[in-house]
């Protein structure tokens, strides 16, 4: 079945935060952060809870809106119009509200005529539920096109004071629109080859965040086994990716989660792969949670990366413990 990403789009706000100025406020180095993870730095909102102007009803929805309006404006230099979009789905697990969902909100904003609308959670691996998602709801005709939204504003619930969480995240968004409409197809046979989703909610235990909204401001402290994390990681991604390949040629881009860039060097030792094909930019944005991979598809089409008829692996993979994948040919 034909299913193309046309058109992509991100945003971070503004403020910038270094290692530096996380070292001036807690007992860590920018060493120490660049050495274990590769983030040099990220950007936070100041106080999401304070919002004002363009964030004024919320920080995540705005932050959803900014990087959705930029997806639909390429669409639309392609030739799609927005009305022609029939599905929004927002992945996220920091939403504004407990509901209504993000996405009803966002796809208001938007101007889509009428669509269907709806948020999934699945923190770190979010984005890819969502697009597996959209795929099925494309591939069964129900839909012809979906603006697809992956949105977290961690710093509504980093805790400064915990040095062993908060360097990992930043805030950000990232969108991307996919059709299955063949007035796209341009002479190569873009779709989704493989989708997997997978989750052991035995292991929930090891990275979580209880809502604060629902539980008291006490229970909004994020708990995390970082190793644990990171063991899951390196063992799981590369037995995901080589199960989608399921003997296939090797693709020529791995687009992961970026939570850590050692994970990402891990990934690719295990796969025998080079680092060129491990696209990344957690150097500069940190672990943004379901917006890391639509934020890098966005830089990577901007910079003429994503060639179509190549394939491309897309792995998400945390809390749960969760993975997602899926093979992809462009
Ligand atoms: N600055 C300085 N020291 C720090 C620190 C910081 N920001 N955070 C933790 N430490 C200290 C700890 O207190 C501990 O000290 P101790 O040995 O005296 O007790 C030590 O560093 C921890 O070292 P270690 O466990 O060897 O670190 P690590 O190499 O495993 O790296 C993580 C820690 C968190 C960076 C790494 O485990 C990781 O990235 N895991 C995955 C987390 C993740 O990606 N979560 C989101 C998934 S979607």
């Amino acid at each position: 079945m034909f299913t193309k990403i046309i058109a992509t789009g991100s945003y971070v706000p503004e403020r910038l935060v270094t290692n530096d100025e996380l070292a001036g406020m807690m007992e860590t180095s920018d060493e120490w952060i660049r050495t274990r993870t590769g983030i040099r730095e990220r950007h936070l909102f100041e106080d999401p809870s304070a919002a004002v102007g363009a964030e004024a009803e919320g920080t995540t929805v705005s932050s959803a809106c900014i990087a959705g309006e930029r997806a639909i404006h390429m669409a639309e230099e392609k030739g799609l119009q927005r009305s022609e979009i029939g599905l929004c789905i927002v992945a996220t697990c920091t939403p504004d509200a407990v509901f209504p969902a993000t996405a009803c909100a966002v796809a208001d904003r938007l101007g889509l005529s009428a669509p269907a609308a709806f948020d999934l959670s699945l923190a770190c691996t979010g984005f890819l539920a969502a697009f597996n998602t959209a795929a099925i709801y494309l591939s069964s005709g129900m839909y012809k096109n979906a603006l697809i939204i992956g949105v977290d504003v961690m710093s509504k619930l980093l805790d400064m004071s915990d040095r062993s969480t908060s360097i990992l995240f930043g805030d950000g968004a990232g969108a991307l629109v996919l059709t299955s409409d063949t007035r796209f197809r341009e002479g190569s046979d873009s779709g989704v080859l493989k989708a997997l989703l997978r989750t052991d909610g035995s292991r929930g235990g090891v990275l979580s965040c209880r809502s604060a909204y629902l539980n008291g401001p006490e229970a909004s402290a994020m708990h995390m086994d970082g190793r644990a994390v990171f063991e899951f990681a390196v063992r799981e991604v590369p037995r995901l990716i080589t199960e989608l390949l399921d003997g296939q040629p090797e693709p020529e881009l791995y687009i992961l989660h970026q939570a850590n860039y050692r994970i990402l060097e891990a990934v690719a030792k295990r796969l025998r792969q080079p680092m060129d094909r491990f696209p990344h930019n957690i150097e500069r944005y940190a672990n943004t949670t379901a917006a890391t991979i639509p934020l890098l598809l966005d830089e990577l089409m901007r910079e003429g990366r994503l060639h179509d008829g190549d394939t491309t692996v897309m792995a998400g993979f945390g809390a749960g413990l969760s993975l997602g994948g899926v093979l992809l040919r462009l």
